[in-house]
């Protein structure tokens, strides 16, 4: 499960939204430690809070009380111009679907990330090409969106998490989208990036995704109620 370092410390994290009915806790008073190249599958029934807390980890919003260490940086230290240029550096993202620009290629559309970075263009293409092989796109890089499949599509939204020096993918229902073989095609990858050193926070409905984990991380009402090791934890004994 990688070594010692720790990619995520949360601790007593919250976000409360004010809302008309009162005070709702879509995160309240969460504590984690995820390892480098860890592989956290969190699961939950809906609105207990899994797209919060993915959203406060990518820092593309900001906790009401808690700590929240990424990569080392403390979040809540960072001005909204340094938290931008961490996401951009560091972090990627995959969200259920539209993740690509359609009027981009796939190789175009992996290589943005790096092209804002300051890397040349050729670099950056490179690159993407890279990271397009490491999962299973080698060759499909000319095509646009639409000439792929919606695994295939999903896939690059990885490339593109993993592309260049990024180590942290933050996923929500990445799988969400997608028949059940493409699904698990999806989570497949995932899991050998993280075997491969990327670390990985991915959102869920479907208990079948506990399978590549190495830890379950149930939430309710806002809350973690249960941490499990996954079946490629235990690799082969039950959870
Ligand atoms: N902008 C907002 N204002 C008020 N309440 C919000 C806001 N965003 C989320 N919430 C509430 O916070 C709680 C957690 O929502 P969140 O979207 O994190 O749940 P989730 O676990 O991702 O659900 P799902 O599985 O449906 O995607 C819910 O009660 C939701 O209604
Ligand atoms: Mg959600």
């Amino acid at each position: 499960m990688g070594n010692q370092l720790a990619s995520v410390i949360l601790s007593g994290v919250r976000r409360t939204y004010a809302s008309s009915g009162g005070d709702v806790h879509a995160v309240n008073d969460v504590d984690l430690e995820v390892a480098d190249g860890e592989f956290i599958v969190l699961m939950g029934t809906s609105g207990s809070g899994k797209t919060t807390l993915l959203n406060l980890i990518g820092g593309l919003d900001r906790a009401s009380a808690g700590r929240l260490e990424v990569l080392g940086e403390d979040l809540a230290g960072l001005s909204e111009a340094r938290l931008a240029r961490l996401r951009m550096i560091s972090i990627g993202f995959v969200f259920q679907e539209l993740n690509l620009l359609p009027e981009l290629t796939l190789q175009e559309n992996v290589a943005l990330p790096l092209e804002g970075s300051g890397v040349t263009r050729a670099e950056a293409r490179r690159r993407a090409d890279e990271a397009l092989v490491r999962v299973g796109l080698s060759g499909l890089g000319p095509r646009f969106p639409d000439e792929v499949s919606g695994g295939q599509q999903q896939r690059a939204a990885i490339a593109r998490a993993v592309v260049g020096e990024r180590r942290l993918m933050l996923a929500d229902e990445p799988t969400g989208a997608l028949d059940s073989a493409t699904g698990a095609q999806v989570m497949k990858t995932l899991r050998d990036l993280c075997d491969s050193g990327v670390t990985a926070i991915v959102s869920t409905h479907n208990p079948a995704n506990a399978e590549y984990a190495d830890r379950v991380v149930r939430m309710q009402d806002g809350r973690i109620v249960e941490i499990t090791a996954g079946s490629s934890f235990t690799s082969g004994q039950s959870a």
